[in-house]
């Protein structure tokens, strides 16, 4: 730490307001969460976040959907795919998803998110009930034989460097909370498991 930031470190104090996480998670009647999309590109983590959104919409809560490649047009466009920065486009998506989640909503992620040790870092920030990790877990054959935005196809022929899955590690959760096999199931049975397992862990009531 430089000496700037320990001078600011010790003369910026947390100011607690009145109007809390729980009173505004009280008005939406919703408890605050973050469902962090994880795996690798193509595997179907827009999709599937956005078609889980849309049902939420419908039951009438509250949520925000963080999206990797909407995200990094913006707050992290100045952002690459080396290490250092993969890893501090996560730290800003979960103190933003930390954020959002006190502003009391739902919140919806999907970014690669590649190191278990960066989405580790992201459930350390929130409370234990509000992080669920959800494994998008489609084959690197499969991703690759969709390639939606050609990408795979770009870096196999080496014109781009990173790429997930290719010449860069994609680490799969260990215990994510929920696995879901989507590259065998339909985007309908698939929100499916996540409504189901939302309102096991009484983040949702249906
Ligand atoms: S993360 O690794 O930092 O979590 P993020 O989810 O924000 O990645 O962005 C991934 C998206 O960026 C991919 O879906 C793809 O469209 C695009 N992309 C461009 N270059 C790369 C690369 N080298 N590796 C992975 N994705 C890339």
């Amino acid at each position: 730490m430089d000496s700037a930031s320990s001078v600011k470190d010790e003369n910026v104090v947390w100011h607690q307001h009145a109007v809390d996480k729980s009173l505004r998670a009280e008005l939406k009647q919703q408890k605050p969460a973050v469902l962090w999309f994880t795996g690798l590109s193509g595997a179907g983590k827009s999709t599937i976040a956005g078609a889980l959104e849309t049902r939420l919409a419908q039951l009438g809560y509250h949520t925000y959907l963080l999206d990797g490649d909407n995200v990094r047009h913006g707050l992290c466009s100045d952002l690459g795919f080396s290490e250092q920065d993969r890893r501090e486009n996560i730290r800003r998506i979960g103190e933003l998803a930390k954020l959002m989640a006190d502003a009391g909503l739902i919140v919806l992620t999907a970014f690669i998110s590649p190191h278990r040790v960066e989405r580790q870092m992201v459930r350390d920030l929130l409370l234990q009930s509000e992080f669920v990790e959800v494994y998008v877990n489609t084959s690197l054959e499969v991703c690759e034989q969709r390639d939606p935005k050609g990408l795979y196809k770009k870096a196999r022929a080496g014109e781009i460097a990173n790429f997930t899955g290719i010449d860069s590690a994609y680490e799969a959760p260990l215990a994510p909370e929920i696995d879901l096999p989507a590259g065998e199931e339909s985007i309908d049975t698939l929100v499916d498991l996540c409504i189901a397992e939302m309102a096991k862990r009484k983040i949702i009531f249906q």
